[in-house]
């Protein structure tokens, strides 16, 4: 399930729900349409694996990025982030600035 207008990714894990930015690690791709099974969510794109309980992914390092939530009166509230605002080219060069890829360090 998703909300935010499909930026996050609901989901029941362990009895709980859990709210994480509707992102791939990999490429970024949608995660809301994976398939979900033992409590692994799979990446409809190339594959990759989330556990959806703490957001690790199986394939590389990395956890998906998880939002406080909380169910009040059978609601449920998430903080969603803020649309970023910067222009295209600088929210790439942020992003390529912090990935890591295989355990490798940022600089
Ligand atoms: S975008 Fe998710 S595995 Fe490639």
């Amino acid at each position: 399930m998703t909300a935010a207008e499909g930026r996050v990714l609901l989901a029941r894990a362990g009895g709980r729900i859990v709210a994480y930015r509707n992102a791939c690690l990999h490429k970024g791709a949608r995660l809301d349409t994976g398939v979900v099974r033992d409590g692994v969510l799979t990446c409809p794109a190339h594959l990759w694996r989330y556990r959806l309980d703490d957001g690790t992914c199986l394939n590389a390092e990395g956890t998906l990025e998880r939002l406080p939530c909380r169910v009040l009166d059978g609601q449920v509230e998430v903080e969603v982030p803020a649309v970023s605002t910067a222009p295209l080219r600088e929210q790439l060069l942020t992003h390529a600035r912090t990935w890591r890829r295989h355990g490798g360090e940022a600089t």
